[in-house]
């Protein structure tokens, strides 16, 4: 316990706080988190947890980084808006830093989360075909089924899974959804000459943590080329070091047109940016796009710290040993509980994949581990997802996995 933790019976009333007024999208997990160090979380009950979550691949260098908070303290002293009209100089340095750090984006477009960067790339796809003289049926955007690209209403048109956009009909035009992995129906959905880009994830998250088969992006690649159309690379999730490289194209090979970053990149504090290269970084001119607070001072301050850490050998070789760490683990409690078909995904981006005798108790399993002091994700109802801080240390994904082996003995009755 510690001095901020509420008296007991606070918590009920948080909780039904959120039954009554937030609009009734989520359904979180009956626990109000208080405060985070590292990949240490405590609850309103003084309840500690192993994250193996991270707000959802976010807080990529854990909870209260200390230079990550040293920025923000600092810039929240100075200034902390400008709106798009005036210059400050954490953006500023933040665009030029993601240029640098991209190997091909020549301007970045900052914005607030991963849908508005979404947003943004398919606006600019469009914008750029229209440049090329393209009239609008010939601007498609081919996305891949299991997708995720986000909320708004474009991003939820790419995103191909009909359950996030049930009842949001009509839907904009303009997307052709194709088997992810599946290059024979990506150049059948290209033959007719009227698609202007392609966009994927190098590792589909929501999708149930899938990643694209050695290979495919270098074809996708090939496609885009021969066809004229742009390759989109959305790594809001696997990008800002998840896979173990800084950006998860690079472990493909491939030059991408546009990448969108989000999550990670502000390390908790909300950013987003897509990144354009060379064919597409004049496409849009004044007036063309905006937002008032994308790039803000205070978010980009945090971000260029975030970006200058994530970016280090250190935390790359520490993606690397504890990705290990997780698979052995994984899969020994997996063979143990005869639990887990599969254990896929790269670096610290992990799918453990339910074998069907558990088909569609990932969420149980959830309950169980937060029971356990453990709180993991799933990724769809078969996938237990694990996205932790990539600085997390050894002893905490030992003890995580302890955690994880003793929730899932409770669930087998063991
Ligand atoms: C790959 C990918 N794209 C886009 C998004 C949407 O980002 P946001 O929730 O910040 O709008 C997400 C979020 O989970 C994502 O995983």
């Amino acid at each position: 316990m510690n001095d901020t933790t509420l008296p007991a019976g606070d918590t009920a009333a948080l909780l039904d706080l959120g039954r009554h007024y937030y609009l009734p999208v989520y359904r979180p997990r009956e626990l109000v988190l208080e405060r985070g160090q590292g990949a240490r979380l405590w609850d309103s009950e003084g309840r500690e947890y192993v994250d193996f979550a991270a707000g959802i691949a976010v807080c990529g260098l854990g909870h209260n980084d200390p230079d990550l908070h040293a920025a923000l303290v600092e810039q929240a002293g100075k200034l902390w808006h400008t709106s798009n009209i005036f210059y400050s100089e954490p953006p500023l340095r933040l665009a030029e830093e993601l240029v640098t750090a991209s190997r091909f984006a020549e301007r970045v477009f900052l914005c607030n989360s991963g849908a508005e960067a979404n947003e943004a790339a398919i606006k600019l796809v469009r914008k750029w075909a229209a440049s090329q003289g393209r009239p609008p049926q010939q601007r498609v955007i081919v996305t891949f089924r299991g997708s995720f690209h986000g909320r708004t209403l474009a991003a939820v048109t790419a995103t191909a899974q009909p359950k996030y956009q049930d009842g949001y009909e009509p839907l904009p035009g303009g997307f052709r959804y194709v088997d992810f992995n599946d290059i024979t129906q990506l150049e059948t959905a290209m033959a007719a000459g009227d698609v202007a880009a392609v966009m994927l994830e190098p590792v589909q998250g929501e999708g149930g943590v899938m990643p694209a088969a050695s290979g495919f992006l270098q074809q996708v690649r090939a496609l885009c080329d021969h066809h004229g159309a742009l390759l989109v690379l959305d790594e809001i999730q696997a990008g800002m070091g998840r896979t173990g490289t800084l950006f998860a194209h690079w472990q493909d090979g491939v030059v991408p047109d546009i990448v969108t970053l989000a999550k990670a990149l502000g390390g908790g504090f909300p950013i987003g940016a897509m990144l354009a290269g060379p064919k597409v970084a004049q496409a849009m001119q004044f007036g063309a796009h905006g937002t008032t607070f994308g790039g803000n001072p205070l978010a980009a301050a945090v971000a260029r710290v975030a970006l200058r850490k994530i970016a280090s050998a250190q935390v790359a070789s520490n993606v690397s040993r504890q990705s290990q760490a997780l698979r052995e683990g994984l899969l020994a409690i997996g063979a143990e509980f005869d639990l887990f078909g599969q254990v896929r995904g790269r670096g610290l981006m992990l799918g453990a994949v339910l074998k069907p005798a558990f088909a569609g108790r990932a969420g149980e399993i959830l309950d169980h581990a937060a029971a356990h002091g453990l709180l993991l994700l799933q990724a769809g109802p078969d996938v237990l997802r694990l996205v932790p801080a990539l600085n997390i240390t050894d002893a905490d994904v030992a003890e995580g996995l302890t955690r994880l082996r003793a929730a899932v003995a409770a669930l087998a009755g063991r």
